[in-house]
């Protein structure tokens, strides 16, 4: 996985896929969150197999699946024994325009505007931005006293996980931003339940405006005159 959405980590795949080229074995990573707001070179760090999603860093709707293999891990195809999962009958589909099913042509116009978005504002841009913002983030949040999870050099530009400070009941604080400026952030999930937020900068929403509104939805929430109902008793 290149980006941790649960820990907020970004996994070191062009350091990881090429040592395992060098084994003869085959990767597959999941960019789910990471794909058009992080640096990903698919070719270039010897991936064999990548998918992602349409919804997070591209800003399209929900319900496609970019994937894409390389020769190797296509030579090394076994027999598929689901019919929405064989390649074979998914190439012919592509390539030649053999029925297999029924696609939501929605979702394919969706998914190509998105994508002209991204040609637009170029690759790279749009990575400087989602860095950019992210640290405006992490510099705005220390300044109201709150720190990340990850260690620095191992932070996603998408996906902040910041921790909740001791005696904090960091539902009410969500419910705060929800209700009050209409931001939503993630929970915490298993072990990090109720320990770390998680904010989404993805996409459109990777931006100094919602940055600033959320800096100032948190300050809001934690100010000593506000805090009140947000302190665990
Ligand atoms: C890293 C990662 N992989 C996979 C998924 C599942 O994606 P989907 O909800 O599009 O099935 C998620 C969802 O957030 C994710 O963050």
């Amino acid at each position: 996985m290149q980006a941790e959405t649960s820990t907020g980590v970004l996994n070191p795949i062009d350091a990881l896929a090429p040592i395992a080229r060098e084994h003869g074995a085959l990767t597959i990573v999941d960019a789910v969150s990471s794909f058009g707001g992080q640096p990903l070179d698919v070719g270039g760090w010897a991936i064999d197999a990548c998918y992602s999603c349409t919804q997070k860093c591209l800003g399209a709707p929900s319900g496609l699946s970019p994937v894409v293999f390389s020769s190797r891990a296509l030579e090394r195809r076994v027999k598929c024994r689901s019919f929405y999962f064989d390649l074979q009958l998914l190439d012919d589909f592509w390539l030649k325009r053999k029925y297999h099913h029924t696609m939501s042509s929605t979702l394919v116009y969706a998914l190509y505007e998105a994508l002209a978005i991204v040609e637009e504002e170029g690759l790279e841009s749009r990575w400087a931005r989602h860095e950019r913002n992210h640290h405006a983030l992490v510099t705005g949040l220390a300044e109201l006293g709150l720190s990340m999870l990850p260690p620095h050099g191992e932070r996603l530009w998408t996906l902040n996980a910041v921790r909740v400070p001791d005696g904090i009941d960091e539902a009410a604080v969500r419910r705060h931003l929800l209700d009050e400026y209409n931001i939503e952030i993630g929970a915490g999930l298993g072990p990090l339940t109720g320990k770390i937020w998680r904010v989404g900068l993805m996409g459109a929403s990777s931006s100094p405006r919602l940055v600033l509104l959320l800096l100032e939805a948190l300050k809001s929430a934690l100010s000593p005159a506000r805090a009140g109902p947000y302190v665990r008793a």
